[in-house]
């Protein structure tokens, strides 16, 4: 879809990547409604605070009332709990399910028929390379990922007759707040940002922006004990 003169809503605008795509997208010429749990901290000249907590149904219903026009929802928003599946609380295994499967789910859901209204329209999910492996440290966000990739390919069939096209973003450590207790490698999230916004505007369905996730991609053909071999 074309970016420019469209507008978009984006969850977790506030900070971290979420913060990358309201500016991009600004620059784009795109009207920007920055979803944010504090909307004061929203500190984007010319983008439109909106209280937003994905994870409270009040609050995704009045963020959809508040706003017209939607054409692009990018579902950004996310948590990391550092929860196991075997040894983490309860709490912050459904916390994880809550925010990236519930959460998305349920800002689509809201923005649909703004979505509808256009002849062009585009959702896009920010997931991981961990929807598609996953380790102990990082087991219950990995869990939550995948069960949020398989929701972005079922909004995917379903919404295509209504023109929205609706992506996922699969990307390896980014240097934001989520992860600024590991030491490794990290991807600039500036630069994540424009190749999806890029990737959006050319179709492309399936956005794997790094080395690290193009690799764990082509080993899902290897089933199991290629992605696990130890
Ligand atoms: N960083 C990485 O290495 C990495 C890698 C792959 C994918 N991702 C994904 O990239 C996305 C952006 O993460 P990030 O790296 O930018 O992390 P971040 O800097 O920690 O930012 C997370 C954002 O999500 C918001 N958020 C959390 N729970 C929310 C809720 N219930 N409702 C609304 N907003 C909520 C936070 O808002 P508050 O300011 O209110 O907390 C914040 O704006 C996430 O989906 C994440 O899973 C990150």
């Amino acid at each position: 879809m074309k970016l420019a003169g469209a507008t978009a809503l984006v969850t977790g605008a506030n900070r971290g990547l979420g913060r990358h795509f309201a500016q991009q997208l600004l620059e784009r010429g795109v009207t920007v409604y920055a979803g944010a749990r504090n909307p004061d901290s929203v500190d984007l000249p010319g983008a439109i605070p909106i209280a937003l907590d994905v994870t409270d149904p009040d609050s995704v219903a009045a963020a959809a009332k508040a706003t017209s026009g939607v054409s692009l929802v990018i579902n950004n928003a996310g948590s990391y709990t550092g929860a196991s599946v075997t040894k983490g609380s309860m709490d912050d295994i459904r916390l994880e399910m809550e925010t990236h499967y519930f959460g998305t789910l349920a800002v689509s859901r809201a923005f649909t028929p703004q979505l509808a209204e256009h002849d062009s329209s585009a959702i896009l999910n920010v997931l991981s390379v961990l929807s598609w492996v996953t380790y102990p440290d990082y087991s219950a966000y990995s869990a939550a990922k995948s069960a949020a990739w398989s929701l972005t390919n079922a909004l995917r069939t379903e919404l295509a007759g209504q023109g929205t096209q609706v992506s996922a973003l699969h990307v390896g450590f980014m240097d934001t707040d989520m992860i600024s207790h590991v030491d490794a490698p990290k991807n600039d999230p500036a630069t994540i940002a424009k190749l999806a916004l890029d990737a959006v505007e050319d179709g492309e369905v399936e956005i794997v922006a790094d080395e690290q996730s193009r690799k764990v991609q082509a080993g899902l053909a290897g089933g199991v004990a290629a992605l696990y071999p130890a």
